[in-house]
Protein backbone atom coordinates (compact mmCIF):
# COMPACT_ATOMS: atom_id res chain seq x y z
CA UNK A 1 0.00 0.00 0.00
CA UNK A 2 1.49 3.50 -1.27
CA UNK A 3 0.43 7.05 0.42
CA UNK A 4 -2.22 8.54 1.67
CA UNK A 5 -6.01 8.20 0.72
CA UNK A 6 -7.11 10.20 -2.27
CA UNK A 7 -9.11 12.92 -1.18
CA UNK A 8 -11.32 13.65 -4.74
CA UNK A 9 -12.16 11.83 -7.82
CA UNK A 10 -11.91 13.47 -11.09
CA UNK A 11 -13.02 11.95 -14.30
CA UNK A 12 -11.64 13.09 -17.53
CA UNK A 13 -14.54 12.30 -20.16
CA UNK A 14 -17.44 12.32 -17.88
CA UNK A 15 -19.92 12.71 -20.42
CA UNK A 16 -17.94 9.80 -22.58
CA UNK A 17 -19.15 5.60 -22.60
CA UNK A 18 -17.26 4.35 -20.27
CA UNK A 19 -18.31 6.56 -17.28
CA UNK A 20 -21.99 5.77 -18.81
CA UNK A 21 -21.45 2.58 -18.87
CA UNK A 22 -19.13 1.22 -15.90
CA UNK A 23 -17.87 4.65 -13.74
CA UNK A 24 -21.22 5.93 -12.79
CA UNK A 25 -22.39 2.29 -11.63
CA UNK A 26 -19.38 1.86 -9.82
CA UNK A 27 -19.74 5.07 -8.14
CA UNK A 28 -23.48 4.08 -7.16
CA UNK A 29 -22.45 1.29 -6.02
CA UNK A 30 -19.45 2.82 -3.70
CA UNK A 31 -21.91 5.36 -2.03
CA UNK A 32 -24.23 2.59 -0.79
CA UNK A 33 -21.57 0.69 0.41
CA UNK A 34 -20.61 3.68 2.78
CA UNK A 35 -17.40 4.54 0.33
CA UNK A 36 -17.96 7.47 -1.43
CA UNK A 37 -16.33 9.95 0.80
CA UNK A 38 -14.89 13.07 -1.55
CA UNK A 39 -15.60 14.80 -4.38
CA UNK A 40 -16.10 13.46 -7.74
CA UNK A 41 -15.16 15.86 -10.25
CA UNK A 42 -16.76 15.01 -13.90
CA UNK A 43 -14.89 16.83 -16.33
CA UNK A 44 -15.12 17.69 -20.40
CA UNK A 45 -14.15 20.02 -22.60
CA UNK A 46 -17.30 21.79 -22.62
CA UNK A 47 -19.29 23.54 -20.13
CA UNK A 48 -21.94 21.34 -18.54
CA UNK A 49 -24.83 22.31 -15.72
CA UNK A 50 -24.16 20.42 -12.93
CA UNK A 51 -28.23 19.99 -12.61
CA UNK A 52 -27.13 18.15 -16.21
CA UNK A 53 -24.44 16.07 -14.93
CA UNK A 54 -26.78 14.58 -12.42
CA UNK A 55 -29.74 14.00 -14.96
CA UNK A 56 -26.68 11.92 -16.80
CA UNK A 57 -25.99 10.25 -13.89
CA UNK A 58 -29.02 8.83 -13.40
CA UNK A 59 -29.71 8.23 -16.76
CA UNK A 60 -26.13 6.41 -16.75
CA UNK A 61 -27.78 4.17 -13.62
CA UNK A 62 -31.28 4.06 -15.24
CA UNK A 63 -29.90 1.57 -18.07
CA UNK A 64 -27.24 0.12 -15.47
CA UNK A 65 -28.47 -1.51 -12.77
CA UNK A 66 -31.32 0.74 -11.27
CA UNK A 67 -30.97 4.01 -9.69
CA UNK A 68 -30.42 3.43 -5.47
CA UNK A 69 -32.23 6.39 -4.73
CA UNK A 70 -29.87 7.00 -1.49
CA UNK A 71 -27.33 5.72 -3.02
CA UNK A 72 -27.77 8.37 -5.84
CA UNK A 73 -28.35 11.02 -3.21
CA UNK A 74 -24.83 10.66 -1.76
CA UNK A 75 -23.36 10.32 -5.59
CA UNK A 76 -25.14 13.92 -6.19
CA UNK A 77 -23.95 15.86 -3.46
CA UNK A 78 -20.35 14.73 -4.31
CA UNK A 79 -20.48 16.11 -7.91
CA UNK A 80 -18.78 18.77 -9.13
CA UNK A 81 -17.78 19.50 -12.59
CA UNK A 82 -15.26 20.77 -14.23
CA UNK A 83 -14.15 22.07 -18.06
CA UNK A 84 -11.41 21.53 -19.28
CA UNK A 85 -10.28 21.39 -22.59
CA UNK A 86 -6.63 19.81 -22.80
CA UNK A 87 -5.19 21.99 -25.77
CA UNK A 88 -6.13 25.06 -23.64
CA UNK A 89 -3.68 25.23 -20.71
CA UNK A 90 -5.55 27.89 -19.19
CA UNK A 91 -8.42 26.03 -18.76
CA UNK A 92 -7.06 23.95 -16.09
CA UNK A 93 -7.37 26.38 -13.51
CA UNK A 94 -11.26 25.37 -13.39
CA UNK A 95 -10.11 22.13 -12.32
CA UNK A 96 -7.97 23.55 -9.38
CA UNK A 97 -11.12 25.70 -8.64
CA UNK A 98 -12.96 22.82 -7.99
CA UNK A 99 -10.53 20.85 -6.25
CA UNK A 100 -10.63 23.03 -3.48
CA UNK A 101 -8.63 22.15 -0.62
CA UNK A 102 -7.53 18.81 -2.08
CA UNK A 103 -4.30 17.32 -2.14
CA UNK A 104 -4.28 13.65 -3.45
CA UNK A 105 -6.34 13.72 -6.36
CA UNK A 106 -7.11 10.59 -8.61
CA UNK A 107 -7.58 11.90 -12.28
CA UNK A 108 -9.44 8.86 -13.92
CA UNK A 109 -8.85 9.05 -18.07
CA UNK A 110 -11.97 8.02 -19.31
CA UNK A 111 -11.04 9.75 -22.22
CA UNK A 112 -9.40 8.56 -25.90
CA UNK A 113 -5.63 7.58 -26.54
CA UNK A 114 -5.40 10.34 -28.63
CA UNK A 115 -6.37 13.04 -26.03
CA UNK A 116 -4.04 11.12 -22.78
CA UNK A 117 -0.91 13.37 -23.53
CA UNK A 118 -2.23 16.98 -23.57
CA UNK A 119 -4.33 16.09 -20.16
CA UNK A 120 -1.54 14.38 -18.85
CA UNK A 121 1.03 17.41 -19.87
CA UNK A 122 -1.74 19.89 -18.77
CA UNK A 123 -1.89 18.57 -15.17
CA UNK A 124 1.96 18.63 -14.92
CA UNK A 125 2.07 21.98 -16.14
CA UNK A 126 -0.64 23.38 -13.67
CA UNK A 127 1.03 21.75 -11.01
CA UNK A 128 -2.52 19.27 -10.29
CA UNK A 129 0.04 16.76 -10.64
CA UNK A 130 1.21 16.95 -7.26
CA UNK A 131 0.47 14.75 -4.83
CA UNK A 132 -2.03 12.72 -7.25
CA UNK A 133 -2.71 9.45 -8.83
CA UNK A 134 -3.64 8.82 -12.46
CA UNK A 135 -6.23 6.30 -13.88
CA UNK A 136 -5.33 4.57 -17.55
CA UNK A 137 -7.84 2.53 -19.11
CA UNK A 138 -7.16 -0.06 -22.14
CA UNK A 139 -6.10 0.56 -24.61
CA UNK A 140 -2.68 1.53 -23.69
CA UNK A 141 -0.89 2.20 -26.44
CA UNK A 142 -1.60 0.84 -30.10
CA UNK A 143 1.65 -1.51 -29.88
CA UNK A 144 4.90 -1.75 -28.33
CA UNK A 145 6.10 1.46 -29.49
CA UNK A 146 2.87 3.88 -29.26
CA UNK A 147 3.06 2.04 -25.58
CA UNK A 148 6.37 3.14 -24.85
CA UNK A 149 5.79 6.70 -26.04
CA UNK A 150 2.60 6.82 -23.50
CA UNK A 151 4.31 5.53 -20.43
CA UNK A 152 7.00 8.16 -21.07
CA UNK A 153 4.57 10.74 -21.33
CA UNK A 154 3.04 9.35 -17.96
CA UNK A 155 6.48 8.82 -15.99
CA UNK A 156 7.13 12.60 -17.19
CA UNK A 157 4.81 13.86 -15.22
CA UNK A 158 3.71 10.98 -12.53
CA UNK A 159 5.74 8.46 -10.45
CA UNK A 160 5.12 4.75 -11.35
CA UNK A 161 3.23 4.12 -7.67
CA UNK A 162 1.03 6.39 -8.52
CA UNK A 163 0.48 5.36 -12.15
CA UNK A 164 -2.52 2.67 -12.23
CA UNK A 165 -2.85 1.04 -15.63
CA UNK A 166 -6.32 -0.49 -15.30
CA UNK A 167 -7.37 -3.82 -16.98
CA UNK A 168 -10.82 -4.78 -15.19
CA UNK A 169 -10.75 -8.43 -15.47
CA UNK A 170 -7.99 -8.33 -12.86
CA UNK A 171 -10.93 -6.72 -10.98
CA UNK A 172 -13.05 -9.73 -11.49
CA UNK A 173 -13.69 -11.77 -8.32
CA UNK A 174 -13.53 -15.04 -10.50
CA UNK A 175 -10.35 -13.93 -11.44
CA UNK A 176 -9.85 -13.04 -7.91
CA UNK A 177 -10.61 -16.18 -7.03
CA UNK A 178 -8.25 -17.90 -9.71
CA UNK A 179 -5.30 -16.50 -7.84
CA UNK A 180 -7.07 -17.50 -4.48
CA UNK A 181 -7.57 -21.51 -5.29
CA UNK A 182 -3.88 -21.64 -6.61
CA UNK A 183 -2.46 -20.43 -3.78
CA UNK A 184 -4.63 -21.55 -0.75
CA UNK A 185 -4.71 -25.14 -1.43
CA UNK A 186 -1.81 -27.63 -0.94
CA UNK A 187 -3.49 -30.26 -3.93
CA UNK A 188 -2.50 -27.71 -6.73
CA UNK A 189 0.96 -26.48 -6.47
CA UNK A 190 2.54 -30.09 -7.26
CA UNK A 191 0.85 -30.58 -10.12
CA UNK A 192 0.85 -27.47 -11.33
CA UNK A 193 3.14 -27.64 -13.66
CA UNK A 194 4.77 -29.49 -17.00
CA UNK A 195 5.29 -32.92 -15.51
CA UNK A 196 1.23 -33.34 -15.17
CA UNK A 197 -0.77 -30.33 -16.95
CA UNK A 198 -0.76 -31.39 -21.14
CA UNK A 199 -2.08 -28.17 -22.37
CA UNK A 200 -4.33 -24.93 -20.76
CA UNK A 201 -7.08 -23.44 -23.31
CA UNK A 202 -8.71 -19.86 -22.16
CA UNK A 203 -11.91 -19.26 -24.49
CA UNK A 204 -13.34 -15.86 -24.16
CA UNK A 205 -16.68 -16.34 -26.36
CA UNK A 206 -19.49 -13.08 -27.00
CA UNK A 207 -22.57 -14.25 -28.57
CA UNK A 208 -22.85 -10.29 -29.80
CA UNK A 209 -20.65 -7.87 -32.81
CA UNK A 210 -19.30 -5.04 -31.85
CA UNK A 211 -22.32 -3.19 -31.16
CA UNK A 212 -21.98 0.01 -32.78
CA UNK A 213 -18.68 0.43 -31.96
CA UNK A 214 -17.44 -0.50 -35.52
CA UNK A 215 -14.94 2.69 -35.62
CA UNK A 216 -13.12 2.03 -32.17
CA UNK A 217 -13.09 -2.00 -33.34
CA UNK A 218 -11.62 -1.34 -36.26
CA UNK A 219 -8.44 0.39 -34.27
CA UNK A 220 -8.53 -2.87 -32.38
CA UNK A 221 -9.77 -6.14 -33.05
CA UNK A 222 -9.82 -9.30 -30.94
CA UNK A 223 -5.97 -9.42 -30.37
CA UNK A 224 -5.33 -5.82 -29.46
CA UNK A 225 -8.58 -5.51 -28.23
CA UNK A 226 -8.76 -8.44 -25.48
CA UNK A 227 -5.72 -11.13 -26.02
CA UNK A 228 -2.68 -8.43 -25.52
CA UNK A 229 -4.70 -7.91 -22.48
CA UNK A 230 -7.70 -9.10 -20.29
CA UNK A 231 -6.01 -12.91 -21.43
CA UNK A 232 -2.59 -12.60 -21.47
CA UNK A 233 -3.40 -10.97 -17.96
CA UNK A 234 -5.36 -14.52 -16.98
CA UNK A 235 -2.65 -16.58 -18.31
CA UNK A 236 -0.20 -15.00 -16.02
CA UNK A 237 -2.15 -15.27 -13.18
CA UNK A 238 -2.84 -18.93 -14.13
CA UNK A 239 0.94 -19.75 -15.33
CA UNK A 240 2.76 -17.78 -12.21
CA UNK A 241 4.92 -18.43 -9.13
CA UNK A 242 3.18 -17.81 -5.99
CA UNK A 243 3.97 -14.23 -4.76
CA UNK A 244 6.64 -13.88 -2.17
CA UNK A 245 5.20 -11.60 0.45
CA UNK A 246 2.17 -9.36 1.15
CA UNK A 247 3.61 -6.53 -0.49
CA UNK A 248 1.52 -5.30 -3.74
CA UNK A 249 4.92 -5.88 -5.63
CA UNK A 250 5.01 -9.48 -4.84
CA UNK A 251 2.13 -10.41 -6.86
CA UNK A 252 3.06 -7.97 -9.93
CA UNK A 253 6.27 -9.19 -10.05
CA UNK A 254 5.50 -12.75 -10.24
CA UNK A 255 3.54 -11.97 -13.50
CA UNK A 256 5.63 -10.19 -15.01
CA UNK A 257 7.81 -12.86 -14.71
CA UNK A 258 5.67 -14.52 -16.77
CA UNK A 259 5.24 -12.11 -18.95
CA UNK A 260 9.15 -11.63 -19.72
CA UNK A 261 9.02 -15.98 -20.42
CA UNK A 262 6.22 -15.63 -22.89
CA UNK A 263 7.58 -16.18 -26.47
CA UNK A 264 6.58 -13.76 -29.35
CA UNK A 265 4.14 -15.18 -31.40
CA UNK A 266 4.53 -16.19 -34.85
CA UNK A 267 1.86 -16.47 -37.63
CA UNK A 268 2.18 -20.07 -37.41
CA UNK A 269 0.64 -19.75 -34.45
CA UNK A 270 -1.92 -17.02 -34.55
CA UNK A 271 -5.32 -17.64 -36.64
CA UNK A 272 -7.51 -14.87 -37.34
CA UNK A 273 -10.72 -14.81 -38.61
CA UNK A 274 -13.96 -12.01 -39.28
CA UNK A 275 -17.37 -12.68 -39.16
CA UNK A 276 -19.47 -12.10 -42.22
CA UNK A 277 -21.36 -8.98 -42.17
CA UNK A 278 -18.76 -7.26 -39.87
CA UNK A 279 -17.87 -5.26 -42.95
CA UNK A 280 -21.61 -4.06 -43.49
CA UNK A 281 -21.58 -2.49 -39.75
CA UNK A 282 -21.68 1.41 -39.20
CA UNK A 283 -18.30 2.63 -38.76
CA UNK A 284 -15.81 -0.59 -40.67
CA UNK A 285 -14.34 -0.01 -44.06
CA UNK A 286 -15.78 -2.43 -46.67
CA UNK A 287 -12.52 -4.22 -46.94
CA UNK A 288 -11.30 -4.27 -43.56
CA UNK A 289 -8.83 -6.83 -42.95
CA UNK A 290 -8.87 -6.48 -38.70
CA UNK A 291 -10.19 -9.45 -37.03
CA UNK A 292 -13.24 -10.20 -34.93
CA UNK A 293 -11.86 -13.92 -33.64
CA UNK A 294 -8.38 -14.94 -32.72
CA UNK A 295 -6.85 -18.35 -31.60
CA UNK A 296 -3.37 -18.31 -30.75
CA UNK A 297 -0.99 -20.43 -28.94
CA UNK A 298 1.34 -19.30 -26.41
CA UNK A 299 4.37 -21.16 -25.31
CA UNK A 300 5.85 -19.79 -21.59
CA UNK A 301 9.43 -21.06 -21.78
CA UNK A 302 10.84 -21.53 -18.15
CA UNK A 303 10.83 -24.14 -15.84
CA UNK A 304 7.85 -24.53 -15.04
CA UNK A 305 5.98 -24.61 -18.13
CA UNK A 306 7.99 -25.63 -20.96
CA UNK A 307 6.75 -27.67 -23.46
CA UNK A 308 3.21 -26.79 -22.47
CA UNK A 309 1.05 -24.94 -24.74
CA UNK A 310 -1.45 -22.44 -23.83
CA UNK A 311 -3.91 -21.54 -26.51
CA UNK A 312 -6.31 -18.74 -25.96
CA UNK A 313 -9.48 -18.38 -28.05
CA UNK A 314 -11.95 -14.78 -28.44
CA UNK A 315 -14.17 -13.86 -30.66
CA UNK A 316 -17.20 -11.94 -30.97
CA UNK A 317 -20.26 -13.07 -32.73
CA UNK A 318 -19.71 -16.73 -31.49
CA UNK A 319 -22.60 -19.15 -29.91
CA UNK A 320 -22.84 -18.47 -26.41
CA UNK A 321 -21.19 -15.55 -24.06
CA UNK A 322 -18.88 -16.96 -21.47
CA UNK A 323 -15.21 -16.83 -20.55
CA UNK A 324 -13.91 -20.05 -19.14
CA UNK A 325 -10.46 -21.64 -18.82
CA UNK A 326 -9.73 -25.37 -18.88
CA UNK A 327 -6.35 -27.14 -17.34
CA UNK A 328 -5.95 -30.16 -18.77
CA UNK A 329 -4.07 -32.71 -16.72
CA UNK A 330 -1.98 -35.90 -18.41
CA UNK A 331 -3.39 -38.98 -19.09
CA UNK A 332 -3.11 -41.56 -16.99
CA UNK A 333 0.70 -43.65 -17.64
CA UNK A 334 -1.48 -46.67 -18.81
CA UNK A 335 -5.16 -47.33 -19.84
CA UNK A 336 -5.86 -49.94 -17.27
CA UNK A 337 -8.91 -50.37 -18.27
CA UNK A 338 -8.98 -49.86 -22.11
CA UNK A 339 -11.63 -47.71 -22.06
CA UNK A 340 -11.88 -45.90 -25.34
CA UNK A 341 -13.28 -42.87 -23.52
CA UNK A 342 -9.90 -42.35 -20.73
CA UNK A 343 -8.21 -39.73 -23.22
CA UNK A 344 -7.55 -36.58 -20.80
CA UNK A 345 -9.61 -37.54 -17.66
CA UNK A 346 -8.79 -34.84 -15.39
CA UNK A 347 -9.18 -31.30 -15.98
CA UNK A 348 -9.63 -28.09 -13.90
CA UNK A 349 -12.30 -25.82 -15.20
CA UNK A 350 -12.52 -22.13 -14.34
CA UNK A 351 -15.51 -20.11 -15.45
CA UNK A 352 -15.02 -16.54 -15.07
CA UNK A 353 -18.34 -15.71 -16.89
CA UNK A 354 -21.41 -15.90 -16.84
CA UNK A 355 -21.00 -17.80 -13.70
CA UNK A 356 -17.99 -18.07 -11.45
CA UNK A 357 -17.16 -22.04 -11.63
CA UNK A 358 -14.55 -23.85 -9.96
CA UNK A 359 -14.58 -27.55 -11.12
CA UNK A 360 -12.31 -30.58 -11.15
CA UNK A 361 -13.71 -33.07 -13.61
CA UNK A 362 -12.81 -36.36 -12.97
CA UNK A 363 -14.03 -40.02 -14.13
CA UNK A 364 -15.57 -42.74 -12.37
CA UNK A 365 -17.24 -46.11 -12.72
CA UNK A 366 -20.17 -46.67 -13.97
CA UNK A 367 -22.22 -48.73 -12.12
CA UNK A 368 -22.65 -52.38 -13.53
CA UNK A 369 -20.20 -55.35 -14.42
CA UNK A 370 -18.14 -53.51 -17.09
CA UNK A 371 -14.92 -51.34 -16.01
CA UNK A 372 -16.45 -48.91 -17.98
CA UNK A 373 -16.28 -45.18 -16.62
CA UNK A 374 -18.11 -41.88 -16.82
CA UNK A 375 -17.15 -38.26 -17.18
CA UNK A 376 -18.49 -36.15 -13.91
CA UNK A 377 -17.17 -33.05 -12.34
CA UNK A 378 -16.34 -32.23 -8.72
CA UNK A 379 -18.14 -28.46 -8.23
CA UNK A 380 -16.00 -26.48 -5.46
CA UNK A 381 -17.97 -23.46 -6.21
CA UNK A 382 -20.92 -22.34 -8.44
CA UNK A 383 -22.64 -19.03 -8.68
CA UNK A 384 -23.99 -16.06 -10.87
CA UNK A 385 -20.73 -13.26 -11.12
CA UNK A 386 -21.61 -9.86 -10.22
CA UNK A 387 -20.94 -7.60 -13.33
CA UNK A 388 -20.34 -4.60 -12.10
CA UNK A 389 -17.75 -5.41 -9.16
CA UNK A 390 -14.66 -4.92 -10.90
CA UNK A 391 -14.72 -0.99 -11.49
CA UNK A 392 -15.69 -0.56 -7.50
CA UNK A 393 -13.01 -2.49 -6.66
CA UNK A 394 -10.40 -0.91 -9.34
CA UNK A 395 -11.60 2.07 -8.09
CA UNK A 396 -11.51 1.73 -4.16
CA UNK A 397 -8.17 -0.17 -4.76
CA UNK A 398 -6.43 3.12 -6.69
CA UNK A 399 -7.92 5.77 -4.40
CA UNK A 400 -5.85 3.69 -1.02
CA UNK A 401 -2.77 3.45 -3.17
CA UNK A 402 -3.06 -0.37 -3.58
CA UNK A 403 -1.42 -1.26 -7.22
CA UNK A 404 -1.73 -4.95 -6.87
CA UNK A 405 -4.80 -5.10 -9.92
CA UNK A 406 -2.71 -2.59 -11.82
CA UNK A 407 -0.40 -3.46 -14.44
CA UNK A 408 3.15 -2.58 -14.24
CA UNK A 409 5.23 -0.54 -17.01
CA UNK A 410 7.05 -3.48 -17.69
CA UNK A 411 4.46 -6.05 -18.05
CA UNK A 412 2.12 -3.69 -20.78
CA UNK A 413 5.33 -3.15 -22.88
CA UNK A 414 6.29 -7.33 -22.69
CA UNK A 415 2.40 -7.84 -23.25
CA UNK A 416 3.03 -6.03 -26.98
CA UNK A 417 6.65 -7.44 -27.43
CA UNK A 418 4.26 -10.80 -27.32
CA UNK A 419 1.51 -9.86 -29.73
CA UNK A 420 3.43 -7.03 -31.64
CA UNK A 421 4.69 -9.60 -34.42
CA UNK A 422 1.45 -10.75 -35.60
CA UNK A 423 -0.39 -6.90 -35.32
CA UNK A 424 -1.01 -5.37 -38.76
CA UNK A 425 0.41 -8.20 -40.46
CA UNK A 426 -1.21 -9.97 -43.72
CA UNK A 427 -2.03 -13.28 -41.56
CA UNK A 428 -4.37 -15.06 -43.60
CA UNK A 429 -8.10 -13.84 -42.28
CA UNK A 430 -10.98 -16.27 -42.86
CA UNK A 431 -14.21 -15.63 -42.71
CA UNK A 432 -16.70 -17.42 -40.41
CA UNK A 433 -20.60 -17.57 -39.99
CA UNK A 434 -21.92 -15.70 -36.62
CA UNK A 435 -23.04 -17.70 -34.18
CA UNK A 436 -20.30 -20.16 -35.19
CA UNK A 437 -16.94 -20.98 -33.22
CA UNK A 438 -14.97 -19.24 -35.96
CA UNK A 439 -12.73 -20.74 -38.62
CA UNK A 440 -12.18 -24.33 -39.12
CA UNK A 441 -8.33 -22.94 -38.83
CA UNK A 442 -8.56 -22.80 -35.40
CA UNK A 443 -9.56 -26.20 -35.03
CA UNK A 444 -6.21 -27.12 -36.91
CA UNK A 445 -4.47 -24.86 -34.35
CA UNK A 446 -4.90 -27.15 -31.27
CA UNK A 447 -6.11 -30.18 -33.09
CA UNK A 448 -3.13 -32.06 -31.68
CA UNK A 449 -4.01 -31.67 -28.30
CA UNK A 450 -7.61 -32.78 -28.54
CA UNK A 451 -9.84 -29.77 -29.77
CA UNK A 452 -11.06 -27.20 -27.94
CA UNK A 453 -13.65 -27.56 -25.27
CA UNK A 454 -16.92 -25.49 -25.31
CA UNK A 455 -17.55 -23.22 -22.10
CA UNK A 456 -20.26 -25.58 -19.99
CA UNK A 457 -22.97 -22.69 -19.99
CA UNK A 458 -24.87 -22.35 -16.47
CA UNK A 459 -28.31 -24.60 -16.31
CA UNK A 460 -30.91 -22.08 -15.27
CA UNK A 461 -31.94 -21.47 -12.92
CA UNK A 462 -28.27 -21.31 -11.39
CA UNK A 463 -26.83 -23.85 -8.98
CA UNK A 464 -25.97 -22.68 -6.12
CA UNK A 465 -23.60 -26.26 -5.14
CA UNK A 466 -21.29 -24.03 -3.20
CA UNK A 467 -23.27 -24.29 0.08
CA UNK A 468 -23.66 -27.94 -0.48
CA UNK A 469 -20.00 -28.87 -0.95
CA UNK A 470 -19.45 -26.85 2.69
CA UNK A 471 -22.38 -29.21 3.99
CA UNK A 472 -20.15 -32.01 3.22
CA UNK A 473 -16.79 -30.96 3.79
CA UNK A 474 -15.42 -32.35 7.31
CA UNK A 475 -15.31 -30.13 10.48
CA UNK A 476 -12.08 -28.87 11.15
CA UNK A 477 -10.33 -29.26 14.21
C1 LIG B 1 -13.56 -4.92 -23.22
C2 LIG B 1 -13.54 -5.07 -24.72
O1 LIG B 1 -12.28 -4.57 -22.74
O2 LIG B 1 -13.95 -6.14 -22.62
C3 LIG B 1 -14.88 -5.55 -25.23
O3 LIG B 1 -13.21 -3.83 -25.31
C4 LIG B 1 -15.33 -6.79 -24.49
O4 LIG B 1 -14.82 -5.80 -26.63
C5 LIG B 1 -15.24 -6.56 -22.99
O5 LIG B 1 -16.65 -7.08 -24.88
C6 LIG B 1 -15.58 -7.82 -22.21
O6 LIG B 1 -15.56 -7.56 -20.85
P1 LIG B 1 -16.70 -8.12 -19.91
O7 LIG B 1 -16.28 -7.78 -18.53
O8 LIG B 1 -17.96 -7.43 -20.33
O9 LIG B 1 -16.75 -9.59 -20.18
Amino acid sequence: MAGPQSDALVIFGVTGDLAYKKIFPALQSMARHGDLTMPVIGSGRHDLPLDQLRDHARQSLTEHGGVDEDAFAILSRQLRYAAVDATKPETFANLKEALGGARHPLYYLAIPPSAFEATVTGLGQSGLANGARVVVEKPFGHDLKSAQELNRTLRGVFPEDAIFRLDHYLGKEPVQNLVYFRYANSFLEPIWNRNYIDNVQITMAEAFGVEGRGAFYEEAGAIRDVVQNHLLQVTALLAMDPPLGGDHEALRDEKSQVFKAIRPLTPTHVVRGQFAGYRDEAGVAPDSRVETFAAVRLHIDNWRWSGVPFYIRAGKNLPVTATEVLVELKSPPANVFHDPHDAHPNYFRFQLSPHVVVALGARTKRPGEQMRGEAGELVAQHYPADELEPYERLLGDAMRGDMTLFTREDTIENAWRIVDPVLDQPTPLYQYDPQTWGPSEADTLIAGDGGWHTPTLPPTPPMKTQAAAQQQAPAAG
